[in-house]
């Protein structure tokens, strides 16, 4: 390092060198008043010294003063006694750029924080615009019924049945939404424990095809698990919610899925820990630009036809929750024209 890097300039530096430098000056200034040998010596010793104390004594003051500022500014608690003692001993050794740093660093955390905010404010509002939404479809729907039947259409044989049991959908569709939301905003806040237990999970898929066999063969889809993958493999989770997963999952492959198609859900052990287990389908697929965002609450990968469907969009949000409680992942692959596949890792259990 060069003695003129202006850079590292410490308080200590910068006082010898002007100090050198006046001292010198005065000097080759005393040579021409006075010519006798020891005079040039005594000025620049007396003038070294005068300086270099008062030049670094007040630099050093100065800008332990204004650093002073900026850490109390940063660090925005008290100083404890410790900090104190920072602030007298440590600090005024700090160069500039090591103080720079500082608050570089200190930018960059704040500049983190307004962001997690201002996303967070983004995905509140977000969220409120879609729940609005969710809730007045069904029920403008219902009012529509109740009030078509009031005004006369209840004494009509041929459509008061047919409105009643509209209503009476509508009104289901509130209530699973409602029931979906809490279950999301428990999942959220943590409130819910997980039961761990020890099951094989090719047993919870024939239970959860059993309960959507109905659905399934409205549409003749055939539920199996792959070929080769029927060995039962032990999982550690809570049976109930990943349960609830397996329905979510297969309900979405059903749903969307073509007629005559076939729905296959593969068990894979990973390694020593982890079970992989997969859900795929033969249906439509969703597009690329839809992957990313399929696990939000409220999102649809093509609106028109999934309102005509029914959903709600909460499904694949909780699917997440669930598995990620678990502290386990998710994903999905999927190919339009080809199909989907919605896969999760659970921890392998032990007989
Ligand atoms: N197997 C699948 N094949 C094609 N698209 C799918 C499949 N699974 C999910 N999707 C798409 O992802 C979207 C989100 O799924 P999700 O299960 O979260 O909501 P939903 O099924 O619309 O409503 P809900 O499950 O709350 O009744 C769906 O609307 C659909 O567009
Ligand atoms: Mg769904």
């Amino acid at each position: 390092m060069s003695l003129l890097d202006t850079k590292n300039l410490s308080p200590r530096l910068l006082s010898f060198i002007t100090a050198l430098v006046i001292a010198i000056a005065n000097a080759i200034m005393s040579m021409f008043i006075n010519n006798k040998w020891q005079t040039p010596l005594v000025v620049f010793g007396i003038t070294f010294i005068v300086i270099y104390s008062v030049y670094h004594y007040t630099l050093q003051k100065f800008i332990y003063r204004k650093i002073k500022l900026i850490y109390k500014f940063i660090y925005q608690t008290k100083a404890t006694k410790r900090e104190e003692y920072f602030y007298e001993n440590i600090l005024p050794q700090k160069s500039i750029d090591e103080v720079n740093n500082d608050v570089k660093e200190w930018a960059a955390q704040k500049k983190n924080e307004i962001e997690i905010l201002k996303a967070n404010e983004q995905f509140r509002k977000e969220f409120l615009m879609n729940l609005a939404h969710e809730l007045r479809t069904p029920i403008f729907s219902v009012q529509g019924y109740v009030d078509t039947l009031l005004g006369g259409a209840l004494q009509d044989p041929e459509v008061n049945i047919k409105f009643l049991t509209n209503a009476s959908k509508g009104i289901d569709r509130l209530v699973r939404l409602v029931d979906d939301l809490d279950e999301i905003s428990k999942l959220e806040s943590g409130k819910i424990p997980l039961i761990q237990e020890t099951f094989a999970i090719q047993d919870l898929i024939k239970d959860v095809y059993e309960e959507l066999s109905l659905n399934a063969k409205a549409k003749e889809i055939n539920l199996s698990i792959k070929k080769g993958t029927e060995r039962p493999i032990l999982v550690n989770a809570d049976k109930p919610k990943i349960k609830q997963v397996i329905v979510n999952l297969v309900e979405n492959a059903v749903k969307y899925g073509n007629e005559q198609g076939a729905v296959i859900a593969g068990c894979y052990e990973v390694d020593d820990k982890h079970v992989y287990i997969e859900i795929s389908d033969d249906g439509p697929g969703i597009a690329e630009e839809h992957l990313s965002r399929i696990f939000e609450r409220f999102y649809r990968a093509d609106r028109s036809r999934a309102r005509a469907i029914g959903g709600t969009g909460l499904g694949l949000a909780i699917v997440k929750h669930i598995i990620e409680a678990h502290g386990q992942t998710v994903n999905v692959r999927s190919k339009p024209g080809v199909g989907s596949s919605f896969g999760f890792t659970l921890d392998k259990g032990t007989a």
